[in-house]
This record gives structure tokens, C-alpha cells and sequence, in this order.
């Protein structure tokens, strides 16, 4: 069998696959409905008596900040990236266990871990309490909601099937959105989510299995890319999904890849490209473009081309898909997330498995459990 025969194999997909991953991650659209559904459902309340002494009370915020890590923040940074040019709040994601100085009372915080025991995300929603900030809990159950219950903080919690955090996305940002919706800070966002879902579904059968690798593009991409380190370019609303797709392919493929965003690397990144080719030669790049782009942007993208990616491999791209920016960002992202399960695919290893995560997880807690010194903390807060 011809090596990328491998990709149209279904036994073999299935045999390497083991958790499913493609499967499950071609369903994104449903993900995306059902996220939007579950937390239309969530009820804001007006304020939050969290002990005899601190009262939390939830109104339009000053500034926002999505604490979380990994697979649980990057529905902060499309949050972000897709809000940027519409909404004057400033949003902001916080990747460690404390929050800038400026987290006060007029401050939404989402605190957000799929699996709910993240202690980073754990120590941050203590951090957002002792400042009074307008707390608001997602994940799938753990630890997080068991805290977010005792100091009757509000949460959301959503589908706790998926075997990985970084399949539940949707999950992890809709609510997010639907609150800001509550909030009255943002509105009219039923079509471009429409559109969203429309885009979702039509690409899942494009790139699905079934699809043969000359008319699939994720497979196509993720062939050419098998034997290189990856490289991703993003920009603008592209920011968070270029990070995006560089965690999917080292979760997902088990390669090691990075992403940077115009017009930042045209300050720094492309002088690493002078270097020898026997270097240069074992990189990707990988375009993000928009048909849409900004003149600014294009000429940018155009000009490094030509100036800075003549030593690399290849130079490759992803054309974004739809109307709308949201549309446009999940398109991206969802492409993003298949060519990294195909190229897992193409290198024999199972998409799913994080074990090195796992394995870090339990080593910090084995030297130093902070949960634990945490719970002692929140106990002293109610009584
Ligand atoms: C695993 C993954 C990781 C986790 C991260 C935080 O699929 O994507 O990046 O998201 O280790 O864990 P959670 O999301 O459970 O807070």
C-alpha cells in the first residue's frame, strides 16, 4: 500500500485511533449546539453571598479574564481575538496561578477546566475570590465545581464524555460568549453562529474519512506535513487559532511545532530563517490567510514569502472559510484540529493519549499538593 494510501484506509484509521479522536472531532458542530443550548439555560444571579463577610455582586463588568490552561484557555483567546474589533471590554486570558493586579470587583472572571482539577485554574479562582471579582465557573465537574458549589459561586458545567479537554472547545468557549450575552455585551451573534455551524458541517464531510485524499484537504495537508517540524502564521483574529492548531499537533501528532502572528514576526521570527538551510529545511510554514485579509496584512504575508521562506521545506496554507469572522476562525480551527489527527494517523500514534501531561500533573502534586493546601484556604473564606 502507498504510504498515504494509509488516510483512506478506514481499519487502519480505526486501529490507530484508538479513543475515536476523529470521530468525535468531526462532531464539532453538535458540540458547538448543544454548548449554546446548555448555556442558554444558565441563570446569571444578581449577587453571591459568599461567607458571613463577602458578598460577590455580578453586573457589567470593567474588564474581563479567562482564567485556564491548555485545551481549557483557547476559548479565551477566541474570545478574544473574535471580540477585539467589537467590543470595548478588554479581555484578557490568564495562563498561571494568579491574576494581573488589576483583577478587582469590576472584573468577570471565567474560571474554566474541562476536567476540573487543574491546580493552576484551582489556584486562580481562589486568587478571583479574595479580590471579589465576578466569578464564573465552567468545567465538566472535578474539584472546580465541587469549590465553585461550597462558596455558591455560579457555574456551567458541560458535557463531561469527551476523552480529551481539547475535543470539548466549544464547550469551553459558547459560555463564555452566552454570558457576555447576558451581560449586554454582546448581542445579534444568532446568524454568525448560524453560519458557524452551517461552515462546521460542510467541512466535516469535505475532510471526513471517507473523503479521499485528493479532494480532502486536511489529509493533503497533513501528508505534506509529516515530515517536517510545522510552523504556524496566523494574525489578527487568527492569533488563538494558530496557537490552536500548534497544540493540536503537539497533542494530537506527538510533533513538536510552533506558531507566531504577523505583524510581530516579521520583527524577529524571519531573521531565525538566515540560518543554514540544513536547519531551515526541517521546517513547515504554514499560512493562515483570509480572503478578507487586510492590505497591511497581505502584504506582509506576500513579502515574507518572498524575502524570508525561500530555505524552508514548504510554505503552505489554509485558506479560512465562510462569511462572517467566526465562521471564519472555527473553520480554520476545525481544519486545523483534523490535519492533526490525520498526521497522528500517518506517524502510527494514537491521536488521544497525553501521557507526558498526565505524568507532569501527578509529579507536581507528588512533590508539592497545592489542592489540598487550597481546600484549607476556601474553608477559611466561608467560615
Ligand atoms: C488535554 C489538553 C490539555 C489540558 C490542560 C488543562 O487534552 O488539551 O492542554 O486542557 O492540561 O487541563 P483542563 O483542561 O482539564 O483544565
Amino acid at each position: 500500500m502507498k504510504k498515504s494510501a494509509v488516510l483512506d484506509d478506514t481499519r487502519t484509521l480505526r486501529r490507530i485511533d484508538k479513543s475515536n479522536m476523529l470521530e468525535l472531532c468531526l462532531k464539532t458542530s453538535e458540540y458547538c449546539k448543544e454548548a449554546i443550548t446548555q448555556s442558554r439555560r444558565f441563570k446569571l444571579p444578581k449577587k453571591v453571598q459568599v461567607s458571613d463577610k463577602m458578598q460577590i455582586k455580578y453586573r457589567k463588568p470593567r474588564n474581563i479574564i479567562v482564567a485556564g490552561m491548555g485545551g481549557s484557555a483557547i476559548g479565551g483567546d477566541l474570545l478574544h481575538d473574535w471580540l477585539l474589533n467589537r467590543v470595548t471590554t478588554p479581555v484578557e486570558v490568564c495562563r498561571d496561578y494568579y491574576l494581573p493586579a488589576y483583577a478587582n470587583k469590576e472584573t468577570l472572571v471565567f474560571v474554566v477546566s474541562y476536567s476540573g482539577e487543574t491546580e493552576e485554574t484551582l489556584c486562580a479562582l481562589l486568587d478571583a475570590i479574595k479580590r471579589k471579582c465576578m466569578v464564573v465557573v465552567v468545567a465538566s465537574g472535578g474539584t472546580l465545581i465541587s469549590f465553585a458549589k461550597k462558596l455558591l459561586l455560579p457555574y456551567i458545567i458541560v458535557r463531561s464524555e469527551l476523552p480529551q479537554p481539547r475535543l470539548a472547545v466549544p464547550y469551553l468557549f459558547f459560555p463564555l460568549v452566552i454570558v457576555m450575552e447576558k451581560l449586554g455585551l454582546v448581542s445579534g451573534i444568532d446568524k454568525e453562529v448560524g453560519e458557524t455551524i452551517h461552515v462546521l458541517e460542510v467541512l466535516a464531510k469535505e475532510n471526513s474519512p471517507k473523503a479521499s485524499l485528493e479532494n480532502n484537504f486536511a489529509k493533503k495537508l497533513a501528508w505534506e506535513l509529516r515530515l517536517t517540524i510545522p510552523v504556524i502564521y496566523g494574525f489578527r483574529q487568527y492569533r488563538g487559532v494558530a496557537w490552536r492548531f500548534k497544540s493540536e499537533l503537539n497533542e494530537n501528532s506527538k510533533v513538536p511545532a510552533k506558531w507566531e502572528a504577523f505583524p510581530e514576526l516579521n520583527h524577529n521570527d524571519v531573521v531565525g530563517w538566515g540560518a543554514s538551510e540544513k536547519l531551515t529545511k526541517n521546517f513547515t510554514v504554514v499560512l493562515i490567510r483570509d480572503k478578507d485579509e487586510p492590505p497591511e496584512i497581505r502584504n506582509r504575508i506576500e513579502s515574507t514569502k518572498k524575502l524570508a521562506l525561500c530555505k524552508v521545506a514548504k510554505v503552505l496554507e489554509i485558506h479560512a472559510v465562510g462569511k462572517s469572522e467566526l465562521a471564519k476562525m472555527f473553520s480554520v480551527l476545525f481544519l486545523g484540529d483534523l490535519t492533526s489527527v490525520y498526521l497522528a494517523i500517518l506517524l502510527g500514534v494514537d491521536p488521544s493519549p497525553v501521557k507526558i501531561i498526565a505524568a507532569m500533573k501527578n509529579e507536581m502534586r507528588r512533590n508539592y499538593n497545592i489542592v489540598e493546601r487550597l481546600e484549607k484556604e476556601f474553608d477559611k473564606l466561608i467560615d
